[in-house]
């Protein structure tokens, strides 16, 4: 490979960096990768052996053998190694370069980079990426956000390496994989990679805005990814220690769900779980992993920005809530053994009751989708990116790990009302979710009467009822606050705000007996 070709950089050769690059290349694209342990850039070019890709020694390196404009592509943990790897890179580069950070970074940590970037004319784009080893391998979710410019530079490698999907079909179908480069392809210049105009429109990247957004918009796929976990795992709980089913049997209710409305990433992967045996004990694998469920932090930011927006996401909360009770093992032992709670048993027809969970989680999914529209909404608004969330919905519909059928009619429900303020409102999801809730409640009352923990599904269906009150109970809120911190409150009946003196006795009735 002579110097100077290579159509793009990748910093942090981990196994999402190493296989979006062999990716990048099994698409004709010249790529060159660099990780401060050299190993894996050995480990990268032994796998990408015939394929347009190699490892720099340094960053320098990296730099100096990349076309120009350059574009470098950061893969590396979010945080501090960020700014450490910028604090390198940056010098090295020329003004007009660009630089995509592509780990979950926080997106006020990229608004920051954003503009210390600009101030030395260096575009810098944020992208989510969505899909783990085998999407970056062979078609991740793409959610790039930042200068225009930059992403129309790196638009034919993105577009390429992206999903694919075919609007209308199953999940299985939907998903085509990312267009492979014929061997002719490969010393083509990238333009001649470029999809056809309808392949294009099917591919899961599309530039969603200035800004941060594409780090906003990956951070609230991850608080719905929580929420749509914690669900399946309250559904498992449920059909294990509820209906005593074993795991081929959850395996195959599972796959039985997947072939049908519930068809998504989750749940298809949820079926094969089941399946797993462990190699040492011969016992199902999912029997012998430990209940503590770690996390790197996304799910919790999206709580703590819907709560900063003022724009709820109650099954995120509960979601991040049973990660931090799973780590507090202890005192969870401690309870099991100094607790009582409910003693009934299952007693319906176990076979009877499936329907009724299907249609529960299929409820319950789709207003945790909701949450998560609202919240992205609200941010557009707040943040000023201006989001397409038909677009949104369009390029999380393959690739990413919150990819699902119901993703079709979220991104019709957008493209019919662009600012659709909660997808509850949409005519078909309503007639969907109404005609569900019932089986969410009949599935609620028979976990609480079987003491199963049920927190997301319950404040799922806390929510659905919340926004389809016309009156909550909040007003009892304003007047305690009023009472006793002279907060004032407002009246139904007129405008203006209001202070009483509640312990005062009201003149003409009698005071109380001591
Ligand atoms: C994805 C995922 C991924 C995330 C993991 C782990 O879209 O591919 O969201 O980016 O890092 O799911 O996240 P937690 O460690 O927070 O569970």
């Amino acid at each position: 490979m002579a110097l100077n070709l290579f159509d793009l950089g990748l910093v942090g050769l981990g196994v999402m960096g190493r296989n979006l690059l062999l990716n990048m290349a099994d698409h004709g694209f010249a790529v060159l990768g660099y990780d401060k342990d050299l190993a894996k850039g050995k480990a990268l070019e032994q796998e990408g052996a015939g394929k347009n890709v190699a490892a720099a020694s340094d960053l320098a390196a990296l730099v100096s053998r990349l076309k120009s404009p350059r574009a470098v592509l950061l893969l590396v943990p979010a945080g501090k190694v960020v700014d450490a790897v910028l604090g390198e890179l940056v010098p090295h580069l020329s003004r007009g370069d660009l630089v995509i950070d592509s780990g979950n970074s926080h997106f006020k940590d990229t608004e920051r980079r954003l503009k210390e970037l600009a101030e030395k004319d260096i575009l810098f784009l944020g992208m989510g990426i969505s899909g783990g080893e085998a999407g970056a391998r062979h078609g991740p979710s793409l959610m790039p956000g930042g200068p225009r410019a930059g992403y129309e530079r790196v638009r034919p490698i993105l577009e390429a390496v992206a999903a694919k999907v075919e609007s209308g079909a199953r999940s299985a179908e939907r998903e085509v994989g990312a267009l492979r480069a014929p061997p002719s392809a490969l010393h083509s210049p990238p333009s001649a990679l470029h999809s056809s105009p309808s392949a294009l429109h099917s591919s899961c990247v599309a530039y969603l805005g200035p800004g941060a957004c594409g780090h906003y918009v990956k951070m609230v796929h991850n608080g719905i990814e929580y929420g749509l976990m914690q669900l399946l795992a309250e559904v498992y709980d449920l059909l294990h220690r509820g209906l005593g089913f074993d795991c081929p049997k959850m395996a195959k209710v599972f796959e039985q769900w997947g072939q049908g409305e519930l068809d998504s990433f989750l749940v298809e992967i949820t079926a094969k779980i089941f399946r797993k045996t462990d190699p040492k004990t011969g016992s199902f694998l999912v029997d012998v992993i430990s209940d503590v469920a770690r996390q790197k932090g996304t799910g919790k930011w999206t709580s703590q920005e819907a709560f900063d927006l003022q724009v709820p996401f109650l099954t995120g909360d509960a979601a991040v809530s049973m990660r931090d009770l799973s780590g507090q093992e202890e005192a969870r032992r401690a309870g099991s053994r100094a607790l009582l709670g409910a003693h009934k048993t299952f007693s319906y027809e176990p076979e009877a009751f499936l329907p009724h969970l299907e249609a529960a989680y299929h409820a319950a999914s789709v207003m945790t989708y909701a949450q998560g529209f609202a919240l992205m909404q609200a941010a557009s608004k707040k943040h000023g990116y201006d989001l397409d969330l038909a677009t949104v919905a369009r390029i999380w519909r393959g690739g990413c790990i919150i990819r699902a059928a119901v993703l079709e009619d979220i991104c019709r429900a957008f493209e019919a009302q662009p600012a659709l303020v909660n997808l509850m409102l949409d005519p078909k999801l309503a007639q969907e979710i109404t005609k569900r809730q019932r089986d969410l409640r009949f599935v609620l009352r028979t976990a609480i009467d079987l003491g199963i923990p049920v927190p997301a599904l319950a404040s799922t269906l806390a929510y659905f009822d919340a926004y389809r009150a016309a009156r909550l109970p909040t007003n009892l809120i304003q007047a305690q606050r009023d009472f006793f911190g002279a907060h004032m409150y407002e009246r139904i009946d007129e405008p203006g705000t209001y202070h009483t003196e509640w312990d005062e006795m009201q003149p003409g009735l009698p005071s109380l007996p001591n």
